[in-house]
């Protein structure tokens, strides 16, 4: 194809776009005309509202939310692509959530966010068989799967920090590393969780759905597959799966033939599911995408917060010590008295810095949801096709509910458990469909702060040890992802 035609086919897909996005904005505004929004109100003048929230999103929300009568109900906040219709108050939260999937849906709010249908082949999948295994047999089994957990953190740490002297390394890729290989060894175990090409794909395959899911929803929904089809490399990305998937689970369907029950992972979902091989590659692959980086984002959070107020270092130091001295690494049976469960001020620590500094899709807007048919709630008419969220924002940082300091790291702040859900710590969402992987992964965070702090001294580079700053990206608040770690093998610790 000439440049011309090219530059032509751009500029004609841009249009088109564009009056897409105009058409299907003025056509959502006039529905949703009843509902006060963020910023301006009018179909055009939202984009200029769109962009101050882009450019500053905790800042545009805390200063609109002010602006907003007490006893709203739910406003509209604008997008480039869309109004989302958002609870004012946590309340809000429990009424989305508790309202019946037929009416309200997660499903098919992700589908939209992130494009599922192209991104996650999430019409093919065509349920959420894959959280009914984390829920019965992952989070059943977290206590037996702590020394594999552990082992793989021994193994990694050592392939990432060969270290004698002091060395800094780049926090946020390293961290998703780990998190990858620590993850992986639970959801395919060895060998290969340990396989460097394979984990690349698992880190990639979630930036490839990320930019993807960005580029489609501002196609117009007709040429959406024909686009896709023109430059994902979603495809390609399975393909690479199944060759490190597919002897994998060979090799499981018939040690599950002969072992009989017991926990199923990833790669033997067959059963559970009762669909084919590809099914189970697809939903390795978004189980993946759904636990590697939000982890690693939560992690990075906490790890920077905690190593910018290093007076509390010692304090959750001499904890750890003292847990592996009574009971070793290992979970004790008794799940209540459990070595990592103790943790309490690990758990304050990473759960205190996941408020101020929450991961995931945002978390200024949180428990996305998309309106199925027309609904009412407190007394608001929500029309079908209406992306609706909570004002996690005011949630997380309520003064009546967490003091003067709501804003500030205060790893002593929390006495109940990390993957504990309420209205006011939405980390991990609320209700029926509040993340099923928390326990897993509260676990594995904890594990690994411990692992961190035992065998190494950890400062942040920067002179003034000050926290790095974050990055919004859209509504998603990320820690810097080149901010470095200098870090030492503490004397007298074995590796
Ligand atoms: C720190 C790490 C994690 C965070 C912050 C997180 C956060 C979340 C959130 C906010 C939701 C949506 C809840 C709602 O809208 O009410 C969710 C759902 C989900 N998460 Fe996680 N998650 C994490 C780790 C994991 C892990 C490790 C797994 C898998 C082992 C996982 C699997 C899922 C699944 C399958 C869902 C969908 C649940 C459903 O459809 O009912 N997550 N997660």
């Amino acid at each position: 194809m000439s440049d011309f035609t090219l530059n032509g086919s751009a500029v004609g897909a841009l249009a088109l776009s564009c009056a897409y996005l105009l058409v299907h904005t003025v056509g959502e505004t006039r529905k949703l005309a009843h509902i006060p929004s963020v910023g301006f109100n009018g179909p055009l003048l939202s984009y200029i509202s769109a962009l101050q929230l882009l450019w500053d999103p905790p800042g545009y929300l805390r200063r609109a939310w002010r602006t907003i009568p007490p006893s709203t109900h739910f406003v509209k906040v604008p997008g480039f692509s869309r109004w989302v219709v958002v609870g004012t108050r946590p309340e809000h939260y429990k009424e989305i959530a508790g309202a019946p999937d037929h009416q309200i849906t997660l499903r098919m709010a992700v589908e939209e966010f992130l494009q599922a249908r192209y991104t996650m082949f999430d019409s093919e999948i065509g349920d959420n068989g894959h959280v009914a295994p984390i829920r019965e047999k992952l989070n059943r089994s977290l206590s037996d799967l702590v020394p594999e957990v552990y082992d793989e953190a021994k193994f990694v740490f050592h392939d990432e920090f060969p270290l004698v002297d002091e060395r800094p390394f780049v926090a946020f890729p390293t961290i998703v590393k780990i998190i990858a290989r620590t993850s992986n060894r639970i959801l395919v175990g060895l060998p290969l969780c340990r396989n460097p090409e394979y984990i690349d794909t698992c880190i990639n395959y979630a930036v490839v759905v990320f930019v993807m899911s960005h580029i489609l929803c501002f196609i117009p929904p007709f040429l959406r597959s024909f686009v896709n089809w023109l430059v994902s490399p979603v495809p390609s990305r399975v393909k690479k799966m199944t060759g490190f998937l597919q002897p994998l689970i060979d090799t499981r369907r018939k040690a599950v033939e002969d072992e009989g029950e017991g926990y199923e992972q990833p790669a033997s979902w067959r059963k559970s599911t009762g669909k084919g091989d590809r099914d189970i590659v697809l939903r390795t692959m978004s189980v993946n995408f759904g636990s590697i980086h939000t982890t690693s984002l939560s992690f990075t959070h906490g790890l920077f917060s905690l190593l910018s107020q290093p007076q509390h270092i010692d304090t959750i130091r001499e904890e750890v010590e003292q847990c592996i001295q009574d009971e070793g690494w290992t979970r004790a049976a008794n799940g209540q008295h459990a070595v990592l469960g103790q943790l309490l001020e690990g758990n304050a620590e990473i759960r205190s810095a996941g408020r101020p500094h929450p991961s995931l899709k945002v978390q200024l807007v949180s428990g996305q949801r998309m309106v199925m048919v027309d609904c009412t709630l407190s007394g608001v008419f929500l029309p079908k096709g209406t992306m609706l969220g909570t004002n996690a924002i005011e949630a997380q940082f309520d003064e009546d509910v967490f003091g003067e300091n709501a804003l500030e790291f205060d790893p002593y702040r929390f006495k109940i458990q990390l993957p504990t859900s309420t209205l006011h710590t939405l980390t991990f969402g609320y209700g029926k469909h509040a993340c099923p992987g928390r326990f897993f992964a509260a676990q594995e965070m904890k594990l690994l702060v411990a692992y961190f702090l035992i065998h190494y001294d950890l400062k942040l580079e920067n002179p003034d040890g000050k926290r790095p700053k974050n990055l919004w990206l859209n509504a998603f608040n990320m820690p810097s992802s080149n901010a470095r770690v200098l870090m030492r093998k503490r004397k007298g610790v074995a590796l």
